[in-house]
């Protein structure tokens, strides 16, 4: 934003800012230190370096061999390469997921039953919980792939990964985790989390947009999507972006080191916003777990007025939020996730999703309860919609 006008964003779960530390030990791979990784000569070999270094670091973090880290463009490429690299290699095949998926998964499947692949979309609770027992019984003869999300991008519920990697594990069946959204506060010890790919997002854990992971178990085949000169392994041709992939390794060990506090820290503003938000404002609730949720997410429902009218005057006082998903924000429709955890639509549309960050404070979600709360009550005035209580969930 360009003005002095005071600025809270508040839409961390759509990118992060990337951090200053990131951006400086990235700047020399954009400058003195621009090489192509594949290149013999020393410019070549300083860029291979940085690149090893980069990987060995990602992979400390997870607990798996640097072999295992694949750089992608992208938590968008990972999802496709991860499920349609299993798809293709297979060949024919079962596939399970789940209906609150971000789109990368969603159109992916949906693309892939186009092409003779059968999918099953298995529902959540009313707080987004897949049940691994579901999972289990979905599985049939062909399935050849499991694919669940670490945690929600909407409605931050964080899903049992280790109970359904265990019923994946037994059956002999691959499991895919999106973690985009659990990258920079969850666990992603791929030992303990019986995961055999894992996508993994740049952008929400302050380092660059553009640079994803798959995490890929040793042994698991897939058919790579992009055919060239056989980088990353051959899974990922193209000469690899290294001031991103430097920046993202950055951003990680700084997110993986500074965690435990900064999650305790985003917990504490989290639960204390969710309680004022709820006890000043009628007619207004949470979605997503209580508890199982992402450190940063806040996503409340306030009936009788529209997330898009509520999203703009926000904005026009400095605040930035999100409706739903912000791939779906300048869509009218309501949210799959929020249609999935059972919301009826008139219900769905007031909802608004805060995704605090490294940068916010008790001050600056004080203020924005002092913005919202005028703001709802004006819109309701207005409004010809009128949600009864019994009326929210179908
Ligand atoms: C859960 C989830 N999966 C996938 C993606 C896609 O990532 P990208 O936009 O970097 O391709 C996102 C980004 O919002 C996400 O939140």
């Amino acid at each position: 934003m360009k003005s002095n006008k005071k600025t809270i964003y508040l839409d961390n779960a759509a990118t992060t800012y990337t951090d200053e530390r990131v951006v400086n030990a990235m700047l020399p791979y954009f400058g003195t230190m621009y090489g192509n990784p594949h290149s013999l000569h020393s410019y070549g070999l300083d860029a291979q370096k940085v690149v090893d270094i980069s990987r060995e670091s990602v992979a400390h973090i997870l607990s798996c061999t640097p072999q295992e880290i694949i750089f992608t463009s992208g938590g968008t490429e990972s999802v496709n390469l991860a499920i349609k690299g299993v798809a293709f290699s297979k060949g024919s095949g079962h596939i399970i997921t789940s209906k609150i998926e971000h789109p990368a998964v969603l159109r992916t499947c949906e693309f892939l039953e186009k092409n003779g692949f059968t999918v099953t979309y298995l529902n959540v609770d009313k707080d987004g919980i897949v049940n691994p027992q579901d999972v289990q019984k979905a599985i049939t003869k062909n399935t050849i792939l499991i694919s669940i999300m670490y945690a929600n991008n909407e409605i931050g519920t964080i899903e049992p990964i280790q109970d359904i990697g265990n019923i994946a594990r037994k059956h002999n069946i691959l499991f895919h985790t999106d973690a985009c959204q659990a990258t920079g506060s969850l666990s992603l010890d791929v030992s303990h989390l019986n995961v055999d790919l894992m996508t993994l997002n740049g952008s929400k854990v302050y380092g660059p947009k553009g640079v994803g992971i798959l995490y890929t178990r040793n042994g698991v085949t897939l058919q790579p999507l992009i055919h060239g000169g056989g980088q990353e392994f051959t899974m990922r041709s193209g000469t690899e972006n290294v001031p991103a992939i430097v920046g993202f390794a950055k951003a990680m060990e700084y997110a993986h080191r500074e965690k435990k506090k900064e999650n305790k820290r985003l917990i504490q503003l989290r639960d204390t916003f969710i309680t004022n938000v709820i006890k000043t404002i009628p007619k207004s609730f949470l979605n997503g777990h209580p508890t199982e949720r992402l450190p940063n997410n806040v996503n409340i429902s306030f009936l009788d007025v529209e997330g898009e009218s509520v999203l703009l005057y926000l904005n026009e006082k400095g605040i930035a939020v999100s409706t739903g998903s912000a791939c779906s924000s300048k869509e009218l429709e309501i949210s799959h996730v929020l249609d999935a955890i059972g919301l009826k639509h008139d219900a769905a549309h007031g909802s608004i999703r805060f995704t605090i960050g490294r940068k916010t404070t008790t001050q600056d979600l004080k203020y924005v309860l002092t913005v919202l709360t005028p703001i709802i009550e004006t819109l309701r005035r207005i409004s010809p919609v009128k949600v009864k209580k019994s009326e929210i969930r179908k």
